[in-house]
């Protein structure tokens, strides 16, 4: 079975969980930016990942415009993001982002990471932003990527685990062995 692993990583985080989805599959693997439609066609097996960005998952536009010429293939979708795993949360996430032609495709979540020193200024003034606002609301009250957001706070994580890809590596037919 020839499969590739696509992945749009903005910190690191995806593009760690696409290695190890290489390791384990021995698959290709590229970022989405820099394939066209014209070669991934070539795979039976395509997984796509981003991280997610205010509820949507990046890179996932390359699917949506290319999904008609992908009729057939074993199409896997997995994000992280910095929010614990919560079934509600990434049941909104998922309907978000898979829709129309996208609806009903496999989609898993890993833990990713989160390191405010790491980021552009825009994204570190955003989320300061963000975590300042918020602070003030009820925590049932805010949406859930913005409480994704606050839980992270200032501190340095790396939630990211390769056991989140047994799924994954399931959903393909391999196991995680
Ligand atoms: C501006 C911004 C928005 C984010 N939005 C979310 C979000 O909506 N939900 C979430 O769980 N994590 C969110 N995160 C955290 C990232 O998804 C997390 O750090 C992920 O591991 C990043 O993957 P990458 O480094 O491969 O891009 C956000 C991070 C930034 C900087």
């Amino acid at each position: 079975m020839k499969g590739i692993i696509l992945y749009t990583s903005k910190y690191g985080a995806t593009k760690r969980y696409a290695e190890w989805l290489k390791e384990a599959t021995g698959f290709d693997c590229i970022e989405t930016k820099n394939t066209k439609i014209k070669d991934v066609m070539q795979y039976d097996t395509i997984i796509l990942g981003g991280g997610i960005y205010a509820s949507g998952i990046a890179g996932l536009s390359f699917l949506k415009k290319n999904i008609s010429q992908l009729f057939g293939k074993k199409i896997v979708i997995f994000c992280d993001g910095a929010s614990p795993y919560e079934e509600k949360a990434f049941q909104q996430v998922v309907s978000h982002n898979l829709k129309d032609a996208l609806s009903g495709l496999p989609c898993f979540y890993c833990r990713g990471a989160w390191d405010m020193e790491a980021m552009s200024f825009g994204d570190k003034t955003l989320c300061k932003m963000l975590q300042k606002a918020v602070a003030k609301k009820a925590s049932e009250d805010l949406e859930i990527w913005k409480k994704a957001l606050m839980e992270a706070g200032t501190e340095k994580h790396n939630w990211t685990d390769r056991a989140y890809l047994a799924p994954i590596l399931e959903a393909i037919g391999q196991t995680g062995d």
